[in-house]
């Protein structure tokens, strides 16, 4: 029997009171997606509303205790248990699985006044219980249909397991590789990221929020985390206005154009202003210009952290400015189940702010179907059936293999041959069930990738070793503690050299531990960690047929490796089918089209370093040989990167001629029509991302020396050769000025198309007159 919730009781009675009928008010029921019911329905709900229980909606809670046993006696759990009780709640986090999610939704439903259901959120971030590869891997594919489908798989499992909402997709736009966080965005690229950012909404959310399978998503950390000072975690975001306008919010833009219907602030201050309490961000930008009608959570604790930055001088002052700059709910602080109250009856916090936040929880909750329904998530026969689906696991097997880039391939050493071969496979992380699944992962069980060897095992044709070569950590494998990396332990070194003097290939797997990215995982040295590097040259020294397979969820700095090792793999981690995705592209059952969508640097010292650079006024040495010393440089090393963005090979090769504009000049308004032809010249089929770049040559704010407008993965058969074609409309030509408003300047205008953002074809056009 479906339950009706006693708001409804009581929402019932008051219409009825008021002239409604009880048929008209299941008529009202019955239709929850039209947005003027849903409005009529939240203005009665919030009429009968009391100030605690609006504070109520607007808190959420972690859940850490084991909801279906006995009520939690005394602390927290305690408190956060009786608030459940009292409608002092409006949201959970991290409760999961349909019992533990039934259990504190009835708590909240039978036991609260109006019984206004939970929202269960929940960090899905890349995939549920089957895990997809680290959202910077996916953006590495540029395959935004099947990035699509990696968060409709996410969201299926999360929301057949009683969750209604993922803190996913991040969208901070990244060049610094020392931030660990790096691996859960989609690069440092502003154009890609907004593609891909459109399209993890549209996985999550689907067409129709009140579909069984789909659950909302969350558009974070808005804005400027990803330029966390330094790469330091936490630290300030200080940013111009052009680098706010073009870098950081288009991402957020796109994800809100994709009806993604919550936001997420963060944990800096941007400009010296916290985030969470910027008025600027939040009311201006989002709720004024973009219109968001969605709402805006904090991140954990970042409303009361405010008064560590030295913001606000207590936690009544932060609520007051959270709620003021358009901070819907609180995660985690207490604050606003503590101060709202107190503030609006002593006349200092507006009431119309928090009915406005209110009202926008309850709107998605409405569109979530919640409202209607408290249980509609929690299906048991559905939560078997979808959780773990063996379709699942192809499809994150999809994602993985499209995630990889190679990046060095001399003497075409990949693919393997499948017969005859010995081959050495050596490295703590070849032989790790763990580390691949990757940061990020609570709902998934430890230990269940699929490891390198033993997808290579599947692979009988050859004969396989393995050595470990020296562990790659030392320390606990949690989300929450600190790895640190072997420095010392190399005995095992010799028996890897060993094996690899005796093999025919050998395959090494090194990198970063899965959590050793991720939130809390600055680092300031991007070198192979720990032992590796002197593994490397070890095994190297012995056998030069070395193909290096990077696990890592950041750009490192594998300058050494990329000048000497013959093969490179970036493999990252790929999730729960990371070893079938990487013995199937090893072997060439499986050809790579991954591209970087983050430049990797030569050293360390480089970061940041990313491709839409500004020229400076001195770009080039003017008199190379001479060692003349004032232009823009660094004294020891040169400023190209290792691998710049949108780079990656494939067994096959592509060559691009042809570059075409329909016009040389084309009018203010005109739409520029691009064409290049693409052939595949190599031996093998295979995908290449196509790439278009433009660079307005001078402009009211100086525009930088490429800027990535347009992409089309073409997949060609050998031999083939494909018309691309792009056009450039001023959503492509135009900028961001100062004043944040969107600008197209007449002028010159270069166009690169290439396979990356570094080797391309070019040519020019006018716009306009000037
Ligand atoms: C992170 C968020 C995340 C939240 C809830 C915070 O520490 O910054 O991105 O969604 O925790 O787990």
């Amino acid at each position: 029997m479906k339950r009706i919730s006693k708001y409804f009781l009581l929402l019932g009675t008051l219409m009825c009171l008021s002239g409604f009928s009880a048929k008209q008010n299941r008529q009202m029921n019955s239709s929850p997606s039209s947005n003027d019911s849903i409005e009529a329905k939240i203005d009665s709900l919030l009429s009968i509303m009391t100030l605690e229980e609006k504070a109520g909606q607007m808190n959420q809670y972690n859940g850490f205790w084991e909801v279906t046993g006995p009520a939690p006696q005394g602390g927290d759990a305690a408190l956060k248990y009786e608030h459940l009780r009292n409608g002092r709640v409006g949201s959970m986090l991290t409760v999961r699985g349909i019992d533990q999610v039934r259990a504190v939704q009835e708590l909240v439903v039978n036991e609260s006044r109006l019984g206004i259901p939970l929202i269960i959120g929940f960090d899905v971030i890349h995939g549920y219980k089957t895990l997809a590869p680290i959202p910077l891997a996916e953006a590495a594919s540029w395959d935004l249909e099947a990035i699509r489908r990696s968060a409709e798989v996410g969201a299926a499992e999360a929301a057949a397991s009683g969750i209604n909402w993922t803190f996913a997709p991040m969208v901070d736009v990244s060049r610094d590789a020392r931030w660990g966080r790096v691996m859960e965005g989609g690069g440092e690229d502003p154009y890609l990221g907004s593609k891909i950012a459109a399209a993890r909404v549209k996985g999550f959310q689907g067409d129709d929020l009140s579909d069984p399978l789909t659950i909302a998503a969350t558009a974070k950390h808005f804005a400027g985390y990803g330029f966390a000072e330094a790469g330091r975690e936490y630290n300030k975001a200080d940013i111009g206005n052009s680098t706010l306008y073009n870098i950081v919010l288009p991402p957020f833009k796109a994800a809100e154009e994709a009806g993604v219907r919550t936001f997420m602030t963060g944990f800096n201050t941007l400009d010296e202003i916290p985030v969470t309490g910027n008025e600027f961000l939040l009311r201006d930008i989002l709720k004024g210009n973009w219109n968001f009608d969605g709402f805006v959570i904090s991140d954990y604790a970042s409303i009361e952290e405010m008064v560590t930055h030295g913001f606000v001088k207590d936690e009544k002052a932060a609520a007051k400015k959270a709620v003021e700059a358009g901070v819907d709910m609180d995660m985690e602080a207490y604050s606003y189940v503590n101060e709202i109250v107190g503030l609006v009856e002593e006349g200092k916090l507006d009431e119309k702010h928090v009915d406005d936040a209110v009202r926008r929880i309850l709107r998605v909750k409405y569109e979530l179907g919640l409202m209607d329904d408290p249980y509609k998530y929690l299906d048991a026969q559905r939560e078997k059936e979808v959780v773990g689906n063996p379709a699942h696991h192809e499809a994150v097997l999809d994602m993985a293999k499209k995630s990889i880039v190679l990046l060095k391939n001399e003497g075409n050493l990949l693919p393997l041959k499948k017969q005859g071969q010995k081959i050495a496979l050596i490295g703590d992380l070849a032989d790790d069930k763990n580390s691949p699944l990757g940061s990020w992962r609570i709902a998934s069980d430890d230990n269940t990738a699929v490891s390198v060897l033993e997808g290579m095992q599947k692979y009988k044709g050859n004969k396989l070793t393995f050595e470990q070569g020296a562990p790659l950590v030392v320390g606990r494998e949690t989300f929450i503690n600190e790895l640190k990396f072997n420095t010392t332990d190399k005995s095992g070194f010799p028996t890897a050299v060993q094996a690899a003097k005796n093999a025919d290939v050998v395959v090494m797997v090194l990198g970063e531990h899965g959590f050793q990215s991720g939130e809390g995982r600055s680092r300031t040295d991007l070198d192979l960690p720990g032992v590796q590097q002197e593994l490397l040259e070890e095994v190297y020294a012995a056998n030069k047929n070395v193909v290096l397979v990077l696990n890592n969820g950041r750009p490192l700095a594998i300058d050494w490796a990329a000048e000497n090792i013959p093969a490179i793999v970036e493999a990252w981690q790929l999730g729960t089918q990371t070893g079938n995705a990487v013995a199937q592209v090893l072997y060439g059952d499986y050809n790579p089209s991954g591209k970087l969508p983050m430049t990797f640097p030569r050293n360390s010292g480089q970061t940041p370093i990313y491709y839409n650079q500004q020229n400076t006024g001195r770009p080039v040495d003017p008199q190379p040989g001479d060692e003349m010393v004032f232009w823009s440089h660094y004294m020891d090393v040169e400023n190209t990167p290792l691998y710049p963005f949108g780079y990656g090979l494939s067994y096959t090769t592509f060559k691009y001629d042809n570059l075409k504009l329909t016009k040389n000049q084309y009018d203010m308004g005109e739409d520029v029509q691009v064409s290049v032809d693409v052939t595949n010249t190599g031996n093998y089929a295979g995908k290449e991302v196509v790439q278009l770049y433009i660079r307005d040559l001078y402009g009211s704010t100086v525009r930088p020396v490429k800027e990535l407008k347009g992409f089309e993965l073409v997949d060609l058969q050998k031999g083939e050769k494909r018309t691309v074609n792009f056009t450039l409309s001023e959503d492509e030509l135009g900028f961001y000025n100062n004043q944040g408003e969107f600008v197209v300047e007449p002028g010159e205008f270069e166009i690169f198309v290439g396979g990356n953002s570094m080797e391309t074809l070019k040519t020019s056009f006018m716009l306009g007159e000037e």
